[in-house]
This record gives C-alpha cells, sequence and structure tokens, in this order.
C-alpha cells in the first residue's frame, strides 16, 4: 500500500472462495481477440515494473533482464521483449496500459534510451585491469554473436586507455568459463560450406583483435572451457584456471571441429604438447586443469574463484610490454592414426568427421603463415559442417541424446 492504491488487489479476486484453474502448460483455447487483449495487459504490468525498476534504480536494465531469466525462468528478458517489438508497439501497449491501470508508473525516459547497456558481459575494474565476465549461466555461457560483439567493443574501447593495464576474461558462476559456440545457431548454417566458413571467419573477430593487442589478455578460467570457449581461451596471452577447471573440444562429439583457431593455436602456443592437442582436437579428450597447468598451458592453477582473479591480475601484471605471439612458419606434428571405429570414451565417432579434423590440423600445420592456417580452419568447418556426421551430430545435441554416427 506504500507503494499508492493501484497496487490493491482487484475486487474480482476476493470475490471467489476457490479458483478453478488449468494445470500450468495446459492449452486454453481463447478467442484471439481476448488473447490479444491478455497478451497486452501482462506485457503492460511487466513494461511498466521493469521502468519503474530501472527509473528508481532498484536494478539496473542489465539485472532485471538478466534476473527475469535465470530467477524467473523467462526465455527472454523484459528488455528484450520490447527490443523485438519495437518502440511502436511497446507505445501502443504503455498507452493502453496507462488508461486502464491508472496510477501505475511510466516509463520516465525515451524508450532507446533502455535499451543501452550490455546484455550478455560485465565489466569491473580490478587495479586498473578490466574484468570482463561472461554473463550466460543458463546456457552454460555459450557464446553468440552479440556476446563477443560486447567482448571486443570493450577490448576496443580500453586498448588504447593508458589507465588500463589489460584484460581478464572470466565466466559467470562456477559451472563453466563457456560451453562454447551456441549449438541452437548451428542448424541454420549446416550444408552449406561457404555460409559455415564465413561463420567460423565471423566468430573469430575477437580472437583476430587479441592477436594484435599491445595489452595483455588473461583468461582466468573457472570450470569448463569447451569448444569456442577454449578457442577464446587459448586465444588469450595467458590462462590461469581454478583446480576444478576442464578443458575440451568436444566439437568431434557432435560431428564438427574447433573452427574458430582451434585446429590452429595449440600447436603454435604450445607445440611440446602436440600429441596431447591431437588427442583432444580428434578425440575429443578433456584436460583436466591439474594437467594442463603440468604442460605449460595452464599458467597458475587457483583454489577458487578469488584467488584466480589474484593470479589472473598477477599475470596481467607479468606480461606488461611482454605480450607473446604465435609461432610463425610450418610446424612438423606427430602422426595422427585414424582407427577403423574411432570413439570418444563410449561415445563412437564419425570416421568421416575425424578423418576431415585429421586433416585439417595437418594442413594448418603445414602452412607457413598464421592467417593461412587459420583460413584452412574456417574451410574445414565449412567441409565438415556439410557432412552427415555434423547434422546427426547437432541434432542429438539439440534433442537431449546420443547421436548415432553411420560412416
Ligand atoms: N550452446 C547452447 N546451449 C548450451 C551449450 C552450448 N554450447 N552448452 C550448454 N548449453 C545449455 C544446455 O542446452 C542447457 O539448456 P536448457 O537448460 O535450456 O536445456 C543449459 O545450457 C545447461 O546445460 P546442461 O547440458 O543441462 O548442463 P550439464 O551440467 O548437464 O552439462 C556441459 C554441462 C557443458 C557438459 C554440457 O552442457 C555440454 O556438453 N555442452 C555442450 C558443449 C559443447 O559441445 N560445446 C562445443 C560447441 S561447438
Amino acid at each position: 500500500m506504500e507503494e499508492g492504491s493501484h497496487y490493491r488487489p482487484a475486487p474480482i479476486l476476493t470475490s471467489v472462495d476457490r479458483w478453478q484453474t488449468h494445470r500450468p502448460g495446459s492449452p486454453v483455447a481463447v478467442p484471439e481477440n481476448i488473447r490479444t487483449r491478455i497478451r497486452d495487459r501482462l506485457l503492460g504490468i511487466l513494461f511498466s515494473q521493469t521502468f519503474d525498476i530501472v527509473d528508481r534504480g532498484i536494478g539496473t536494465p542489465a539485472d532485471v533482464n538478466f534476473g527475469c531469466q535465470v530467477a524467473l525462468g523467462f526465455r527472454k528478458g523484459p528488455l528484450d521483449l520490447m527490443r523485438d517489438m519495437g518502440s511502436h508497439d511497446v507505445k501502443r501497449i504503455m498507452k493502453k496500459f496507462a488508461k486502464e491501470r491508472l496510477g501505475f508508473p511510466a516509463a520516465a525516459k525515451p524508450f532507446a534510451s533502455y535499451q543501452k547497456f550490455r546484455r550478455f558481459i560485465l565489466v569491473d575494474d580490478i587495479d586498473g585491469v578490466k574484468v570482463i565476465t561472461i554473463r550466460r549461466p543458463q546456457s552454460m555461457n555459450a557464446l553468440n554473436d552479440e556476446l563477443t560483439a560486447e567482448i571486443l567493443a570493450v577490448l576496443k574501447e580500453s586498448a588504447g586507455d593508458p589507465a588500463v593495464k589489460g584484460f581478464v576474461i572470466t565466466g559467470y558462476g562456477t559451472a563453466a568459463f563457456s560451453a562454447g559456440a551456441d549449438i541452437g545457431k548451428f542448424p541454420e548454417m549446416l550444408g552449406n560450406r561457404k555460409a559455415s566458413a564465413q561463420y567460423a571467419r565471423d566468430c573469430a573477430k575477437v580472437q583476430l583483435f587479441m592477436d594484435r593487442m599491445k595489452k595483455p589478455v588473461v583468461a582466468a578460467v573457472n570450470g569448463y572451457a569447451m569448444g569456442g570457449g577454449l578457442e577464446i581461451a587459448i586465444r588469450c596471452h595467458r590462462m590461469v584456471a581454478t583446480r576444478t577447471a576442464t578443458l575440451q573440444f568436444p566439437e568431434i562429439t557432435l560431428g564438427i571441429l574447433p573452427g574458430i583457431g582451434g585446429c590452429v593455436v595449440p600447436y603454435r602456443r604450445w607445440p611440446h604438447a602436440a600429441q596431447l592437442f591431437n588427442e583432444m582436437i580428434c578425440f575429443a579428450r578433456p584436460l583436466k586443469a591439474a594437467e594442463a597447468a603440468e604442460r605449460g598451458i595452464v599458467a597458475q592453477l587457483a583454489d577458487d574463484f578469488d584467488d584466480l582473479m589474484v593470479k589472473a591480475v598477477q599475470e596481467v601484471n607479468a606480461l606488461q610490454g611482454n605480450v607473446p605471439r604465435l609461432a610463425k612458419g610450418k610446424l612438423e606434428l606427430p602422426p595422427i592414426h585414424l582407427p577403423d571405429e574411432p570413439r570418444a570414451g563410449s561415445q563412437a565417432l564419425s570416421r568421416e568427421a575425424v578423418a576431415i579434423t585429421i586433416k585439417t590440423v595437418q594442413a594448418a600445420a603445414a602452412a607457413a603463415k598464421f592467417a593461412d592456417a587459420l583460413e584452412i580452419g574456417y574451410r574445414g568447418f565449412g567441409e565438415i559442417a556439410c557432412t552427415e556426421a555434423a547434422r546427426e551430430g547437432i541434432s542429438a545435441f539439440l534433442e537431449r541424446r546420443k547421436p548415432v554416427f553411420k560412416k
């Protein structure tokens, strides 16, 4: 009641002893015009509350949008819904709502001004180091285009700022640094060689920018770093990890390959561990943080998240003026044997997909120029995306079943 009498429950709520309701999720036939009215009303109250929370500084736009997804199970946050609808529709709904529900808060600023926030990352400052946290825990911090664009924008904004010593990239929560590229996006490009290779090329923008940076970027791996997530972590200039972290390229279990530098970069950064990378890339062998540290792939191990941040910042300081570059020239790789029935643990793999992966890894190693090696990786992704294995592997993941590869 402190908020105002418009929050008083409607009389109809107290007019009935027992409500007969439908089971949640069961369909109810409602005529189109009533359906639209109900939808507009529900959106009206949702948007009104969203504007109020933001205008009164109770929560930031990023937090309201995120909170609705992780705490209330919304598929999209209210500010995402507004963005998708467009300001014309939002205006229409709010106008109607204001007439029907007197006293409820309305937007205090133009609609567009509520959309200026980062949806998928947090940015903090620790002793002159920008800490970028990938925040999409509902999808294990999987990457999408908007998320990587947000990371790139922060790197670009602060790359020339003398007050910034460097960057740390980490993941929100304790489960994952990032479980890779958003697998939900794959079906639209499968079967199209050119589009798939271009997708891999386009996804590499953060990595290509980091290759040229003078300020260090350190990956603070706090859980699973898989696929595209691992392709970001290994491209950072150094990695630190919690003891419980796991690094893995699971792509081959999906019938695809790591196309955003994954078939190229590990060998050029840590050539002494080439045999290990053969197993990781062609047979999805997981690598625990402790072993990665023993092999010199991870610089320091941390006991918990706080310790991880301390060590990541130490590494940024240690790399001042000394950012490592990737090795140029051709590489000699240990041979990779293609088994008759390749497996990743208990999972049977597609022999055809493994053969394409081996061919891609070897061709990339034989390229004298790093840029050419990356291009071989993008094209390898384009090739494998046209196999039956890729279609089966991706469908199986999205349908939550084990894939059955025919060849
Ligand atoms: N892309 C899109 N969504 C992903 C994802 C990805 N790479 N990784 C995880 N998710 C989603 C899951 O679909 C699930 O969504 P839902 O709750 O809407 O069903 C949610 O994140 C939680 O994942 P879940 O698999 O239920 O968690 P888990 O603890 O059982 O397993 C992993 C964690 C990381 C082992 C598992 O999610 C996984 O194998 N992910 C795919 C990793 C991969 O193949 N990456 C390479 C992509 S190229």
